[in-house]
């Protein structure tokens, strides 16, 4: 048997996790799978056909520590996604790559420390009434605030706190996010495998599962899939698997994020979709190869 690890942390309590629906169509076709926690500094990869960064829900507390373990296994075996594409989708200022190539993407004023005034000035830039100020290396929304007017007044110190000598990003707050959702696609080696619509709980406006956040499969029509499609093409390098993020905003579906490094790929809610990962993966390798 040929084996793969995936890359995960310490601990997986608070967490969904679907990873696992990968083991018996990678067992089909030779493969055993071991867990990893990024952590593990010692670690030793180089039996490994691949290391495939699955769950590392942690590594936004220690960007640095985490890229330095992702250029360690690089140099021990195949790391995928590659290492390159990693490197560029970790800082959300990839954006503006995107936008540069005409992908349709949020508007978006970015910080480089926390300005009170740029965020006070951004409701009229915006002509919104609400906003949004989020990490530019983040995930699982954290430190992302939806804020009014006075909100703002009332968390200056807070949200100084939060962004001083941070990079962030200020974005209108997009009401759709609450109407209508977040659609994520999922492609794997240049394949669409399925999409979902996640949707916040009442009274929030985080989609995430872990914040009460609720899911259901879609089939994204055109318009989303050519916005998705224009995005992936932006990419630096290729990849097998990417998780395409988008809002609809003023009518056009925009790029929220891609995720690239770790995003959840929701095996369990589509019950082609592990095998369409396995059968991406041997592809993938064997283009490797050649
Ligand atoms: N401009 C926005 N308008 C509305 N909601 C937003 C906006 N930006 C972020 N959010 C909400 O915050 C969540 C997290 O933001 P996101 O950019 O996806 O970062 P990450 O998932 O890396 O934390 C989104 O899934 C969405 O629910
Ligand atoms: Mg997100």
């Amino acid at each position: 048997m040929k084996k793969i690890a995936f890359l995960s942390m310490d601990s997986l309590e608070d967490f969904f996790v679907y990873d696992d629906l990968l083991i018996e169509p990678f067992a089909k076709v030779g493969y055993t799978i071991d867990t990893v926690s990024w952590r593990n500094a010692d670690f030793d990869f180089s039996d490994y056909e691949s290391v495939i960064v699955r769950s590392p829900w942690d590594y936004q507390q220690a960007p640095d520590a985490f890229m330095a373990c992702l250029e360690r296994i690089d140099s021990q075996t195949q790391l995928i996604n590659p290492l390159a594409l990693m490197q560029w989708n970790l800082d959300k200022r990839y954006l503006r790559d995107l936008d540069a190539q005409q992908v349709a993407v949020l508007p978006t004023v970015w910080l480089e420390d926390y300005e009170h005034d740029t965020l006070v000035s951004a409701f009229s830039e915006f002509n919104s009434d609400e906003i949004v100020i989020k990490p530019c290396i983040s995930a699982n929304a954290d430190d992302t605030f939806r804020l009014t007017r006075e909100a703002l007044a009332a968390q200056q110190d807070l949200l100084a706190g939060v962004f001083s000598k941070r990079s962030a990003m200020v974005q209108p707050f997009v009401t759709s996010v609450v109407e209508k959702g977040e659609v994520s696609l999922f492609y794997f080696a240049g394949e669409l495998s399925h999409a979902i619509l996640k949707t916040p709980k009442q009274g929030d406006f985080r989609v995430q599962e872990e914040h009460g956040g609720s899911l259901s499969v879609i089939s994204p029509d055109a318009s989303i899939l050519e916005s998705a499609e224009l995005a992936l093409h932006a990419m630096p390098t290729d990849y097998l698997y990417a998780r395409v993020d988008l809002l609809q905003h003023n009518g056009q579906w925009c790029i929220i994020e891609l995720e690239l490094i770790e995003p959840s790929l929701y095996f369990n809610l589509d019950e082609r979709s592990p095998q369409c990962f396995v059968s991406a993966y041997l592809r993938y390798m064997s283009s490797k190869k050649e």
